[in-house]
């Protein structure tokens, strides 16, 4: 019988009041059942937001510096466990072990990032405009912050959204992606143990449509936010928008690598693979298209294809493997349907195009990295969002019609340009409408203190990372004292007083 895990709501580690629980299998090996998780329900969300409310009014009294020396700790038993974290993530979510090493380090940069920013989170003092007053603003928490995190970087984008929200005092409720409910556990042991004030974070495990809109919807959770699909996101931002709740959405992407014929070749081939197949392409800044100019078109593709037949799928724990398998069957089924679309749309398949099998893949949801040529700009897969190893190429003649292609699509998250002169490397980062642009280094990779986002129809204008999603999950307050003992008008005294 497989473990049964629970939610930490209320300060202990409790049973849903569903009494329900879910299956969590590896996917790179169906087999493999990794344990139960509760699969709670509305009463299970009312119950954390119940605690979180509690938790926020002695959490938000602390010091900032003291909440920083926490997130200290948890960096710490982060960087203590990050190889077991590492083993939990690639056995429940498929990508290999060098890469779920990366995700537990970026969720120890921005520990240690939040543990600075104790002794900053900044305000202003300015100077009033009146006598023997002081004019001041000064970072306030929110309240109860509702996280809803994917499960292509189980560790990392939970700590994006969490660790911020926590150093700068408020509480969390965090409801992962049901497919890494492992990870998230973990992550919640290791805040308790760092000496998170129990009632201030809360684990609700279960499904996007019952525990995650039962979060959106609550009234008494005044910040939201998610990282996940462009649909779900536009419906959680139609709630948050009526209830006139804090919302930071990081949705879709369709990111294109454009590669110039003046670029190296074969750095650029080096940044396509790694940007198009690691994480099995399931990143949404993955690399999804690659522009190419007419004159390297077909030397760049011969190479490129046989470098990208030479990767070896498997099981991420094992030494050797270069791609783990798609996270289920339903990312499957979505791969093997547009490379169905693509070759009605006239596409060639050069390499890959269909599920992985043979021996021990059977098991598992393998797909093989697939490239496709001639895709036509304006077409479906030159504008929609595939989420996993499918590479659709596109030629161009000029820089212009890079921008061009680049920007058609809904999404703008990440690009990339490869080139050997800089101007076109500085025309790219003023014309490629994307919240990122990389110079000479493919469109995945951001780095934990920096803000992280897109423009258009993948984010909301809000950022993750950095010192910029401080702003989200603090409000400003505005303090004036005046000192002088009698009654000053703004706009009013201090003019009439002026000899003008
Ligand atoms: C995501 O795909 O949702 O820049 C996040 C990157 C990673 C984060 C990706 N650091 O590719």
């Amino acid at each position: 019988m497989a473990e049964k895990h629970l939610n930490f709501i209320g300060g202990e580690w409790v049973e849903p009041a569903t009494g329900e629980y879910f299956e969590n299998r590896n996917p790179a090996d169906q087999t493999d059942l990794i344990g139960l998780w509760p699969r709670s329900g509305k009463e299970d969300v009312e119950r954390a937001v119940q605690s979180a409310k509690r938790g926020f009014e002695e959490w938000r009294r602390r010091p900032a510096p003291e909440r920083g020396e926490i997130m200290r700790r948890v960096g710490d038993l982060m960087t203590a466990r990050k190889d077991e974290l590492s083993r939990v993530m690639t056995r429940e979510m498929g990508k290999v072990l060098k890469e779920t090493g990366g995700d537990v380090q970026e969720g120890i940069d921005t520990a240690y990032f939040a543990a600075t920013e104790g002794r900053r989170l900044y305000g202003k003092t300015v100077p009033s405009e009146l006598r023997d007053k002081w004019a001041m603003t000064y970072r306030r928490p929110i309240g109860v912050c509702g996280l809803i995190t994917p499960f292509n970087f189980p560790l990392a984008i939970p700590t994006w959204k969490g660790f911020p929200a926590l150093l700068s005092g408020n509480s969390i409720i965090l409801k992962p992606a049901e497919d890494t409910p492992h990870t998230a556990t973990l992550l919640v042991e290791i805040l308790l143990e760092a000496g998170i004030p129990a009632e201030v974070v809360q684990l609700v495990h279960g499904l996007g449509a019952e525990v995650g809109s039962a979060i959106v919807e609550h009234p008494d959770v005044p910040v939201i936010s998610f990282t996940g699909s462009t649909a779900t996101g536009s419906i959680i931002g139609e709630t948050c928008g009526r209830m006139h709740k804090r919302l930071s959405l990081e949705m879709g992407g369709k990111n294109a690598q454009i590669v110039m014929a003046d670029a190296d070749m074969d750095l650029a081939i080096d940044g396509v693979l790694w940007g198009a197949f690691g994480t099995t392409g399931q990143r949404c800044t993955a690399t999804s298209r690659l522009l190419l100019q007419d004159e390297i078109h077909d030397e760049f593709l011969e190479k490129l294809v046989e470098r990208a037949r030479a990767l070896r799928l498997g099981n991420g724990l094992e030494d050797g493997v270069d791609v783990g398998p798609l996270i289920h069957q339903r990312a499957l089924d979505k791969n093997t349907a547009y490379v169905e679309i693509a070759k009605q749309e006239g596409a060639r398949v050069l390499t890959g195009g269909k599920r992985a099998t043979g021996g021990k893949l059977d098991n598992g949801y393998f797909f093989e990295p697939t490239i496709l040529a001639d895709v036509k700009p304006g077409s479906r897969l030159a504008l929609e969002e595939v989420f996993g190893p499918v590479l659709s190429v596109i030629r161009f003649k000029d820089l212009d019609e890079a921008f061009r292609i680049n920007n058609e699509v809904q999404y703008g998250l990440s690009s990339s340009l490869y080139t050997r002169d800089t101007r076109n490397a500085f025309r790219a980062m003023t014309e490629l409408d994307t919240g990122i642009t990389y110079i000479n280094a493919p469109t995945i990779g951001a780095e934990a203190h920096l803000p992280f986002g897109g423009v258009k129809m993948t984010g909301n204008g809000h950022r993750e990372g950095g010192w910029e999603v401080y702003e989200f999950y603090t409000e400003t307050k505005v303090v004036y004292v005046d000192y002088s003992g009698r009654l000053q008008r703004a706009q009013i005294d201090n003019y009439d007083a002026s000899p003008y």
